[in-house]
């Protein structure tokens, strides 16, 4: 439909007639349903069902990064269509199958953008080359970015567009009450009296990995071991605002927020 439109006002243009009619028949965007009312709607629908359990009611994000901002971070209507048909392999993000219509994908856009608010003021942003010096003080030596850095922590080259910012700020407050699956605190105690404590890597009917403050992989035999404890304080240190300022966290979450792991010209 939209290919037909985009054709006749090509058609039109080239006849020399007046291609602002065809023009205004277009939809601003990809989306032939920006706007529309009743396909908002719907789309608020399908949202609240497929979607907000991650990314919240208000879509500014819960385990899913905050999607008020995709528009503003640069993406477009035609990529988001992309990404919601694909999913982001290798993270939770789902594909939307393909027992969804396209017109249903666009419907749930149309109503994200009315939620697209614009890019964080400077005062917001903070300064991210600040953060990038406090990253490397405070935390690379647990994490990796872009292949450098730690491996006691998860990698965080794509944190800025995996978590939206108030999770960033409750795990590096330490007022996060689970734990991300691979780094849960153990401390095992083989048969002979020897405690390894670390984050669990791994664990079945018959052993159990986990990986020390040292970055060894230690695997064990359920047969050598005498008791495997989960503990209840995360492996990630917490930073208080004694250990980091309000003035240095935000500046930390602001260059968090560069790191997007793909190349910023995919739209
Ligand atoms: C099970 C949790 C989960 C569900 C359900 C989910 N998402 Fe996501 N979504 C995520 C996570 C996690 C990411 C970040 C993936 C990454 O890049 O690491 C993400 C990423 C995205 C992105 C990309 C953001 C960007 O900046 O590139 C969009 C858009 C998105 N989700 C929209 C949706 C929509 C719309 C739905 C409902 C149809 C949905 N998601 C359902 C967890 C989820
Ligand atoms: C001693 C090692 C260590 C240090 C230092 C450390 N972290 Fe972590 N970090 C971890 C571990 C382990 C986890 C997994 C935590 C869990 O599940 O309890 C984690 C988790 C995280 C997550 C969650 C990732 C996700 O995918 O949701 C973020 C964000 C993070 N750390 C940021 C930071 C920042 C920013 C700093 C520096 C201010 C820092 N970390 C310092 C070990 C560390």
């Amino acid at each position: 439909m939209s290919m037909l439109q985009r054709s006749a006002a090509v058609f039109l243009t080239a006849l020399g007639l007046s291609a602002s009619v065809a023009v205004h028949a277009q939809p601003a965007a990809g989306n032939p349903y920006n706007g529309n009312e009743a396909a908002i709607k719907t789309g608020m629908g399908l949202f609240r069902i497929r979607c907000a359990d991650c990314h919240g009611m208000d879509a500014k994000g819960v385990r899913g990064p905050d999607l008020t901002q995709v528009w503003a971070s640069g993406r477009t209507d035609d990529g988001l269509f992309g990404t919601l048909r694909a999913g982001v392999p290798g993270t939770e993000m789902p594909a939307i199958d393909v027992r969804t219509p396209d017109d249903e994908v666009w419907k749930l856009l149309a109503y994200l953008r009315t939620l697209a608010a614009p890019a964080p003021s400077e005062q917001v942003a903070g300064n991210a080359q600040n953060g990038e010096r406090i990253y490397r003080v405070n935390c690379a030596s647990c994490h990796r970015v872009n292949g450098r850095g730690g491996r006691i922590g998860p990698d965080l080259s794509r944190i800025g567009v995996a978590r939206a910012r108030p999770v960033l700020i409750r795990r590096i407050r330490g007022a996060m009450e689970d734990f991300l699956s691979g780094y849960e605190p153990v401390t095992v105690t083989t048969m002979n009296g020897q405690t390894v404590q670390g984050v669990k890597k791994n664990e079945d009917l018959f052993s159990v990995q986990v990986m020390d403050s040292r970055e060894r992989l230690q695997g064990y035999l359920r047969s050598d071991v005498r008791d495997v404890t989960g503990g209840k304080q995360s492996a990630m240190p917490v930073f208080g605002p004694e250990r980091l300022s309000e003035n240095d966290l935000n500046d930390l979450l602001s260059y968090l927020s560069t790191l997007r792991g793909f190349d910023p010209s995919v739209k």
